[in-house]
């Protein structure tokens, strides 16, 4: 038994990071297989080489969202997409740019740091989604390639997405934070907003910010996510 409830919160927030996507097949950013081991962001993950190559990064983000395409929500996403639906007012606030937890039913989603789905340009705040390969589309009013609508090394945050997870996360009264290192910032900071609730970390492994979290459970997301929703006799 974890100790905890979730019958008994009603505003409860998943804040999630890549590990709750590695039972569906798509690699953690950091650790052993992680994507920026095998990719230097400064040549794909960042405005400036954009500029200096945007088919080489568009090439990489293609690759990314074909493998993302085959991917499946798994029952970590299923579980919380169950949880909104039962507890309506829970929020799902998440770092992944992966789109599976909407694919498992879960609404609202704040994209910390944006989507491989959508596309903008910098003359224009509009955002597209799109699922096509866009290697070399440009934009109608600027000429300037399209790029995807992701926060990237260097950029700013997206305003609109950060202060709706910081009125999410201060309004919290259970968050669970799941399958994130805790090292990216602001992201990481914000679990420390949620000054009334009850806070529990879901990860394999300690983070740098365990010692913020009362509850820590460790194991895969899809297992711990599966028996504390059983646990509700859900
Ligand atoms: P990281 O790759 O930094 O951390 C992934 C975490 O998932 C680690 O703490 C692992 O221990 C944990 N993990 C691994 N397998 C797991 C499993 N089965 N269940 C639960 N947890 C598991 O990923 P993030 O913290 O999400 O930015 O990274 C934050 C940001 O850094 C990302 O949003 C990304 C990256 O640069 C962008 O894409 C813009």
């Amino acid at each position: 038994m974890s100790g905890i409830d979730l019958k008994s919160f009603d505003r409860i927030v998943f804040f999630t990071g890549a590990g709750l996507s590695v039972e569906s097949g798509i690699p953690t950013y950091r650790g052993d297989g992680g994507i920026w081991r095998e990719y230097d962001y400064q040549e794909y993950a960042c405005q400036r080489a954009f500029d200096r190559d945007p088919e080489r990064v568009w090439g990489f983000h293609d690759l990314r969202r074909a493998r993302v395409g085959e991917a499946q929500p798994n029952a970590g996403h299923e579980v919380v997409a169950d949880v909104q639906r039962v507890k309506p007012a829970t929020r799902v606030v998440t770092q992944n740019i992966d789109g599976l937890h909407q694919r498992a039913g879960a609404t609202d989603v704040i994209e910390l740091h944006g989507s491989l789905w959508r596309v903008r340009c910098g003359c224009t705040p509009a955002r597209e989604n799109t699922e096509v390969p866009l290697l070399t589309r440009q934009c109608d009013r600027c000429g300037d390639y399209l790029r995807p609508d992701i926060v990237w090394f260097e950029d700013p945050m997206n305003h609109a997405a950060l202060d709706a997870a910081m009125e999410a996360i201060r309004n919290a009264d259970l968050l669970v934070s799941i399958g994130t290192s805790g090292v990216v910032y602001p992201a990481a900071e914000l679990p420390r907003l949620a000054r009334s609730a009850t806070l529990v970390e879901i990860n394999p492994e300690d983070t740098a910010v365990s010692q913020w979290y009362e509850h820590r459970l460790r194991g895969p997301a899809s297992e711990v996510l599966t028996s504390l929703w059983k646990e509700v006799g859900a």
